[in-house]
Parts: structure tokens; sequence; C-alpha cells
């Protein structure tokens, strides 16, 4: 599995597992699932509900600590800067974990403006060594640029929606000029552009899958992803996406499939469900 250094340091698995809408009763058995299957990283938050789950599933797997990547985030609630503390102290709780490979404030909430002094929380918590790398997710060009003049700190990565009907090129050109790392979340549109004709045909042509077209992109797009799946197969498909390669012609033929069209909430205006 290819891995992408944070920020220089910290390897990141460029293919992990999401567990956003994986009841808490079922993560046991699926994350352990995915962790047979070979995945190393596991993107889980504490708005899921099912921390406490992911952390048993990494200690029944016999795994070591060191080789599964663990990524949650502080909700829209926990921000400011005792609360985000206290919050981060809970996640940790619930995972049972001595420290968490990644630690992502989960929405700006600019109707609330603590995303600085959320931030501020995260980097001391990455300097004490309970966090081995600090991001931020659903950040728009504007907040970046704000956490990063009132800190001087610049987050490793950026968790957004992104899959071929929403592609964010602006957003995507901002984190490569700030080397920010791009993540992609609901990778698939959460199963919506899998009927798509373009990648159904680019899928029996390669003998693969519309999914596994459409995760292979994303790697050579250079994101990090971690589409989520319950289903045994879908497990084992999504990971087996590394045999392969699309050519420039046809990650163009994807690139012509964005409509800027959003599944998920405006992070400009998201407070909460
Ligand atoms: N930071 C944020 O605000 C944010 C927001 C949303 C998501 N995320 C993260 O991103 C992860 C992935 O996003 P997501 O869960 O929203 O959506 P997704 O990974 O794009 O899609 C998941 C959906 O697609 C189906 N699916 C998965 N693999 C498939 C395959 N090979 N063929 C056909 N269908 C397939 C799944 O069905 P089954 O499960 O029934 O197999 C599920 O319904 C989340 O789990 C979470 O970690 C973050």
């Amino acid at each position: 599995m290819p891995t992408i250094a944070l920020r220089g340091a910290v390897d990141i698995p460029q293919l992990g597992f999401g567990v956003f809408q994986v009841p808490p009763d079922d993560t046991i058995e699926v994350v352990l699932r995915a962790l047979q299957a070979g995945y190393r990283h596991i993107d889980t938050a504490a708005a899921y509900g099912n921390e406490a789950q992911v952390g048993q599933a990494i200690r029944a797997s016999g795994l070591s600590r060191e080789d599964v990547f663990v990524t949650t985030k502080c909700f829209n609630d926990d921000h400011g800067y005792q609360q985000a503390r206290n919050a981060f102290k809970d996640s940790l709780e619930r995972l049972e974990l001595n420290h968490v490979d990644l630690y992502l404030i989960h929405w700006p909430v600019p109707a609330h403006d603590r995303y600085v002094e959320t931030w501020r929380a995260f980097i001391e918590l990455r300097d004490e060594g309970l966090v081995r790398a600090i991001g931020v997710s659903n950040f728009q060009p504007a907040h970046l640029r704000r956490i990063i003049e009132e800190t001087g700190e610049t987050p490793a990565v950026n968790q957004v929606e992104l899959h071929p009907y929403h592609q964010q090129p602006g957003l995507r050109r901002e984190h490569e000029e700030r080397e920010i790392v791009t993540e992609a979340w609901s990778p698939l549109a959460q199963g919506g552009v899998l009927e798509d004709p373009v990648l159904t045909t680019l899928a029996r042509e390669h003998g693969k899958t519309a999914a596994q077209i459409v995760l292979r992109w994303h790697l050579q797009l250079g994101n990090v992803v971690f589409p989520k799946s319950v289903t045994p197969q879908r497990i084992e498909e999504n990971i087996d996406v590394l045999d392969f390669h699309l050519s420039a012609r046809e990650m163009e033929q994807i690139a012509d499939l964005d409509r800027g069209e959003r599944i998920g909430p405006d992070p400009d205006t998201f407070v909460r469900p």
C-alpha cells in the first residue's frame, strides 16, 4: 500500500477504511474484516459513535498499534480551546489508545467562529505527543488561510467531499500550493457515481468494477481515500486497486465528469445534522 508523508514526517497509508454510518454493533466485525483484508488505516470520528468498537477491533486483530493508522475527529459542539482538549481526551478513552495518528477538526462551523482556538488546542496536543499529525476537514480556502495566518501552523490534511461529480479543482490547487494532503470523503459519492456510463465503460475495459476505477482515479490524483462498506465482498474489492493503471486520457475522461455537485452539507453553513 503506498503511503504519503504528512508534513514530511508521518506516513499515512493512501487507502484506508471509513466507518461513518457503520452501526456500533457491527463495527468490531466490519473493522476486523477490513484489517484482515489488508487495510491499515481507519477513519472514524467522535460523531460516528463507534470509536470504542474501532479500538476493540484493532486490539482483537492482533496487529501491533504501530501497524494501524487511526484518524478521529473533534465534532462541532466541541470547538473552543478547553472543549477541544476535553473532547480529545474522551475520544482517546473511548478508543482505549495512548495516541491517535491523525486528529481533525470535523467542520469549521464559521457560525461559532471558534475554529482558530480549536486549532491552537490541536497544536498543543500534537506537541505533547498525543497526536502524531493534525489536520482539518471541510475547510474552505478562507478557513485554511485564517488558521495558518493566525497560528503559523499549516494543517497536514484537509478532508473534504471529493468524487467524480464533485472534484474541487480550486481547493485541490490551494492544497498543493500549501503542501496540504487532500483526503477525499465519500470517494464513491456513497455509490452515486457507480452507474455512470464513462465509469462502467472504463470498468469493462480494465476488467474491474466502477468502484475500483473511481478509487484508482483518486490514488493517481494523489488523494488519500477511505471507502466505507459493510459488505465483505466490497471490502475486499475496494482495496484491490493496486494492480492496474489509468492512462492520462482515462484520467481526463473522469475529470470531465465534474458537476460541482455536493451530496453533503455546505461547509460554510453546516452546524449540526
Ligand atoms: N469528514 C467528513 O465530514 C466526512 C463525511 C462523510 C464521510 N467521511 C468519511 O469518508 C468515508 C467514506 O465516505 P462514505 O461512507 O460517506 O461514502 P463512500 O465510501 O463513498 O460510499 C459508501 C457507500 O457505497 C457503498 N459501496 C462501497 N463500496 C462499494 C462497491 N465496491 N460497490 C458498490 N457500492 C459500494 C456502501 O455500501 P455497503 O456499506 O452497503 O456495502 C455505502 O453505501 C466515511 O466512512 C468517513 O470515514 C467523512
